[in-house]
C-alpha cells in the first residue's frame, strides 16, 4: 500500500476498485465540482480521473485549485483513458497538467508504480521544508538555541521583550502567562541570554509551606527551629551570580513577600535564626500565571512588591490568541519531528492530514502549549501511517472508553447495521458542523450517497444519536451551526472531538 489517501473521480466500480488497491484510504467524488470540494478537504496524495474526462476538464480542475490557493502541494492526477478508443490523447493529459496517463485496462497495472513514484517524491518534500531551514520554527537564532518555537505576532514581541530585559539590568524580572505557555522557558531564556554559565535554580512557591519556603530560599543555621540539625544554604545564596526562578510568585505566603521586597532592595539577606549579612547576586525572575494585580486588590498580594516586580513584564500570550494561534501549526510540526515518544517512530510520521491540523487549529487550548505537546505525543503514539490523521488527535483522553454513542464498544444492545450506519453517518454531519461535502468525505463515499441515506434514515439537523438507555447525546444547535458540547461526556468545551 503506497499513499494515504485517493481520490476517484469515476462512477465505474472497476477503476474505483483499481484505486481501493494503492491507498488506504478511497474517496470517490461523482464530478468535477464534486472531485474539488473533497480533494480540499481530504488533501489526497493523488486523484484519479476517468475516461469520460477530457483533458480540458483536467486543466479546468488543477487551475481552480490553484486558484482557490488550495493546491499548494501540486496534487499529482492521473488520467485513466480509454483503451478501446483509436486517438491516444496521453501527451495531450500531460499537457493539461496530469503526471500521467493510463492507455486503458491493458495500463491499469501501471498506477501501482505511479503511486510508489509519488510516495517517495512526498516523503522527500515532507522532511524537507522545516529541517533544512534552521529558522523555520524560530522568530530569531537565539530562541533556536533554548528551544522556543514561534513565529506569530505574539512570540515575536515576547521574543523582543525577553532580548531587552536580557541585556538591561532589570532585575527582578516577571513573567506573566497563562499555565503552560512556555514562562519557565522564557525565564531559562534570559538567563541564557543574561549569564549562561552561571547557575539557574528554580523553587515553585505553591510547592511548599511558609516556613520551608523561608528555609529553602534563605537558608538557615543549625539550631534555629526544631529539626535544624544542620546549617542549609538556601537557593538564594546557590544562585551565585545566576538567576533565582521563583515560579507561581502569587501564591508566597504574604509574610515572606515582605522578607523577599527587602532582599530586592536592600541585596543583601540573612539565614533564618542567622546574623551574618549575605549579599545577593543573583537575577530573581518571578512568574504568575494569575492577574497579581487582581491579587493585590484581593488583599492576597503586597502592593509595593507588585510595583517592585511589574517594572518591565513579559507577557507570554494564551495559543488561543489571535496573534498567537499560527503558532499551533509550527509547534505541533516541531513537536512531531522532535518528540522522542515512540524512537522507532522517528523520522516515519511526517506530518498530519489537513483535517487533523484543522483540528488542532480550532482547539482552544487551555493548557496551551504544553497541552499540545501533550496531543501530538498521544498521537504519535497511536499513529500507525506516516501521517497524523484526524483520528489521532484525542484532546481530551479521559473520553477514551465512555459510552458515548451505539458506535462504542461495550455496551451495544442494537446489532442493526443499519441503525449503525444511520449513527456514523449523524456523527459525521455533527463533527462536520453539516458540511456535507466534508461529511461525505469522512465516511467515504459520494455526496451524493450521501443525500441519499441522509433521505432514506430521514436524518435532521436536530437528529441525536441515542445511547443505549436512551439518553440523548451530541446535539445540534441549527441556529449557531456548531455542534454543542455534549455535557454527559465532557466537563470542559472540547471543540475537536475524536474521529
Ligand atoms: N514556545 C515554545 N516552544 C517550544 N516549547 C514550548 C514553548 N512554550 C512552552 N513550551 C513547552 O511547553 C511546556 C510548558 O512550558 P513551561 O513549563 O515553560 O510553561 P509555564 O508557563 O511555566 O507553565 P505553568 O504555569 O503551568 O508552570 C514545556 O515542556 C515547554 O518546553
Ligand atoms: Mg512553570
Amino acid at each position: 500500500m503506497a499513499l494515504r489517501r485517493i481520490v476517484v473521480v469515476s462512477r465505474q466500480a472497476e477503476i474505483q476498485q483499481l484505486a481501493r488497491r494503492v491507498a488506504q484510504e478511497t474517496f470517490v467524488a461523482d464530478d468535477l465540482a464534486d472531485a474539488l470540494d473533497i480533494t480540499e478537504t481530504a488533501n489526497p496524495d493523488l486523484v484519479v480521473f476517468d475516461h469520460q474526462f477530457s483533458p480540458p476538464h483536467i486543466r479546468e480542475f488543477l487551475n481552480i485549485l490553484l486558484g482557490r490557493n488550495k493546491n499548494p502541494m501540486n496534487v499529482p492526477v492521473v488520467a485513466v483513458g480509454n483503451g478501446e478508443s483509436d486517438t491516444d490523447l496521453s501527451a495531450e493529459f500531460i499537457q493539461a497538467g496530469a503526471v500521467d496517463c493510463l492507455k486503458g485496462k491493458q495500463d491499469y497495472g501501471r498506477l501501482q508504480h505511479i503511486a510508489s513514484r509519488i510516495e517517495n517524491k512526498s516523503s522527500a518534500v515532507d522532511s524537507a521544508g522545516s529541517e533544512t531551514d534552521p529558522n523555520y520554527f524560530f522568530a530569531e537564532q537565539w530562541a533556536a538555541s533554548v528551544f522556543m518555537v514561534g513565529r506569530s505576532k505574539a512570540i515575536l514581541s515576547t521574543v523582543k521583550m525577553i532580548k531587552l530585559v536580557a541585556a538591561s539590568r532589570c532585575n527582578p524580572a516577571l513573567i506573566v502567562g497563562e499555565t503552560g505557555t512556555g514562562k519557565e522557558l522564557a525565564a531559562k531564556a534570559i538567563h541564557a541570554l543574561r549569564h549562561p554559565d552561571e547557575p539557574f535554580v528554580a523553587v515553585n512557591c505553591a510547592a511548599l509551606t511558609a516556613n520551608l519556603l523561608e528555609s529553602e530560599l534563605f537558608g538557615h543555621v543549625k539550631g534555629s527551629f526544631t529539626g535544624a540539625d544542620r546549617e542549609k544554604t538556601g537557593l538564594l545564596e546557590l544562585a551565585g551570580k545566576g538567576t533565582l526562578f521563583l515560579d507561581e510568585i502569587s501564591e508566597m505566603p504574604i509574610g515572606l513577600q515582605a522578607k523577599l521586597l527587602r532582599v530586592l532592595q536592600e541585596k543583601t539577606f540573612r539565614k533564618v535564626g542567622g546574623i551574618k549579612n549575605i549579599t545577593c547576586d543573583a537575577t530573581i525572575i518571578t512568574s504568575s500565571n494569575r492577574d497579581l494585580e487582581s491579587q493585590v486588590r484581593a488583599n492576597c498580594f503586597r502592593r509595593d512588591l507588585y510595583y517592585r516586580l511589574n517594572i518591565c513584564p513579559i507577557t507570554i500570550a494564551p495559543l488561543r490568541a489571535p496573534q498567537r494561534r499560527e503558532d499551533v501549526q509550527l509547534l505541533a510540526e516541531y513537536f512531531l519531528k522532535t518528540s522522542t515518544v515512540c524512537p522507532e517512530k522517528h523520522n516515519k510520521i511526517t506530518s498530519f492530514t489537513k483535517l487533523a491540523m484543522e483540528s488542532l487549529q480550532k482547539h482552544d487550548w487551555p493548557g496551551n502549549v504544553r497541552e499540545l505537546r501533550n496531543v501530538i505525543e498521544r498521537a504519535i503514539i497511536l499513529e500507525t501511517t506516516g501521517k497524523i490523521g484526524l483520528s489521532g488527535i484525542v484532546i481530551n483522553p479521559g473520553e477514551w472508553g465512555q459510552p458515548s454513542d451505539g458506535l462504542t464498544a461495550g455496551h451495544i444492545k442494537n446489532f442493526s447495521l443499519a441503525e449503525a450506519e444511520r449513527q456514523l453517518i449523524t456523527r459525521a454531519l455533527q463533527e462536520t458542523g453539516w458540511q456535507k461535502t466534508r461529511a461525505a468525505a469522512l465516511l467515504g463515499i459520494t455526496r451524493a450517497t450521501l443525500y441519499a441515506k441522509v433521505k432514506q434514515y430521514n436524518i435532521e439537523k436536530g437528529s441525536y444519536i441515542t445511547d443505549d438507555h436512551g439518553m440523548q447525546k451530541s446535539t445540534f444547535s441549527p441556529s449557531s451551526g456548531e455542534v454543542q458540547n455534549d455535557p454527559l461526556t465532557s466537563s470542559t468545551p472540547q471543540p475537536v472531538t475524536v474521529a
